[in-house]
């Protein structure tokens, strides 16, 4: 029996109002009409215990959530959901599709929040053991169209209540982390057209996977 490839696995990243849902279903069902099964998942979350971590980490606390907190959170939430979501469904051979990784903590806490990259580093290596994706979509729209975007879709979190300067930081966080590692990395222009932003997930996927 021919085996099959091995699964693949892919992120999506970008600032609030990128997107990311409507491309993640958009490349699981591009990936689906290729044979391959598709595991689809979200962080923080993606699994029981994960996503009890979300309901904590993305709750309106009166005392505040000190950065420390919250980035222990959310890689106490990512230790979780890749034992229990990611790496068991990768091993089944399945592709998995992640809205959002640890991009989003070096973009959110590190940029955002000011948290240091010694410490960025000691929690992803801890937590990640060399494990990445193969392949980080970078959905990059200005914040404020994005912003826009996302409160009309009402019931703005935490990250989308920060003002626009937060935004911009996890822009710019997001663009430089593609620079520096374009092997793993595409950007996609999420300004465009839905219909131009699909095209260009096709090209880079047939390219890069
Ligand atoms: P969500 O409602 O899923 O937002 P979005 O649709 O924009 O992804 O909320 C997830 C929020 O968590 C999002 O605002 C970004 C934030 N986040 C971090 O700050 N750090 C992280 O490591 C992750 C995975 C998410």
């Amino acid at each position: 029996m021919a085996r099959l490839p091995p699964g693949r696995f892919i992120t999506l990243e970008g600032g609030e109002g990128a997107g990311k849902s409507t491309a993640a279903v958009f490349i699981r069902d591009w990936l689906r009409a290729q044979g391959r099964t598709v595991t689809m998942t979200r962080e923080p979350g993606g699994s029981p215990l994960a996503e009890a971590i979300r309901g904590v980490v993305l709750g309106d606390w009166a005392e505040g959530i000190p950065a420390e907190t919250e980035v222990l959170l959310m890689f106490a939430a990512r230790a979780a959901h890749l034992n229990a979501t990611i790496r068991p469904a990768l091993a089944r051979g399945e592709d998995v599709i992640c809205d959002r990784f640890v991009d989003a903590s070096w973009a959110y806490q590190g940029q955002g929040r000011g948290v240091p990259a010694e410490r960025l580093l000691e929690l992803e290596s801890y937590v990640l053991k060399g494990f990445a994706p193969q392949l980080t979509l970078l959905l990059d729209l200005p914040p404020q169209l994005g912003l826009t975007r996302a409160r009309s879709r009402g019931d703005a979190n935490r990250f989308e209540a920060e003002a626009m300067a937060f935004q911009e930081r996890v822009r710019a966080a997001y663009l430089q982390r593609a620079a520096a590692a374009p092997e793993r990395y595409a950007v996609i222009d999420a300004s465009a057209t839905l219909s131009d932003v699909q095209a260009a997930l096709v090209a880079v996927l047939e390219q890069r996977l």
